[in-house]
């Protein structure tokens, strides 16, 4: 198989695709992600630091520019929201109002944020990644250390060389690091900075994986359990 890497596949069809759903407002997020996003940043919010909430692959940016708009002026002074958006399309909604709300147009496979997050959300974005598991080990080291990470994650897009889904193994490696991941549900998740070791080296994607779970074109990545 010929597999892509991480310049190939922002190109691809699949992860450039004008049909894929940019647009969740706040509630849809709820929704995907099982939680009350506003809720959860008021409950991590301390006394004079702001709440920090990154939000990856983050579309048009509707929920955090709703997010922000609830939160603002919230917290006193120094103590409001502070919330950053990254997409690799610049297909931004808001027009964004620095620190409260930012909007950064970067692959998040090269980006690097300047501080810890209390909460990193990826709301249907890791099914257009290349390497999932780098991804994920990454934000493990973005978060504050109460902070939580929540997404949406097809576990049977993580394949292994010969093409079988990396099933049952990878799913036992990621709980034994903390890492928690309901089948049923499909969102991966957990709770505070951690450093993610998992014996998978990455190889590349198939961007003509067709559709997942959620009826849209998505990507398989390919590992070699080492
Ligand atoms: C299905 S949309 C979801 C958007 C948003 N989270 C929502 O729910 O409305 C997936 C998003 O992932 C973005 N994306 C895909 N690959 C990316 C990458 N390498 N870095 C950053 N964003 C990426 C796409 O541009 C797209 O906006």
């Amino acid at each position: 198989m010929n597999l892509l890497d991480d310049d190939a596949l922002e190109r691809s069809s699949v992860v450039a695709n004008c049909r894929m759903n940019r647009e969740r407002r706040l509630p849809g997020y709820n929704r995907e992600l099982g939680i009350d996003v506003v809720d959860t940043l008021r409950a991590r919010r301390r006394a004079g630091e702001p709440v920090r909430w990154l939000d990856l692959c983050c579309g048009t940016g509707y929920a955090l520019g709703q997010a922000a708009d609830l939160l603002g002026g919230e917290g006193g002074e120094g103590g409001e929201a502070e919330i950053v958006g990254v997409d690799l399309v610049g297909f931004f909604a808001r027009t964004p109002c620095p620190p409260r709300l930012r909007l950064i147009t970067a692959s998040v496979t090269t980006w690097r944020p300047e501080h810890p997050f209390d909460l990193i959300t990826c709301v249907h974005g890791l099914h257009y990644i290349g390497d999932k598991l780098g991804l994920l080990a990454r934000i493990g080291t973005w978060l504050a250390d109460d902070g939580l990470f929540l997404a949406n994650f097809d576990v049977r897009a993580i394949r292994l060389e010969g093409g079988a889904p990396a099933g049952r193994r990878l799913t036992t490696s990621l709980r034994s690091q903390g890492v928690r991941y309901d089948g049923r549900t499909r969102r991966i998740g957990w709770t505070g900075r951690r450093l993610i070791d998992l014996p998978y080296r990455y190889r590349g994607s198939d961007d003509q994986a067709g559709p997942n779970y959620t009826g849209q074109p998505a990507v398989n990545s390919y590992y070699e359990y080492c």
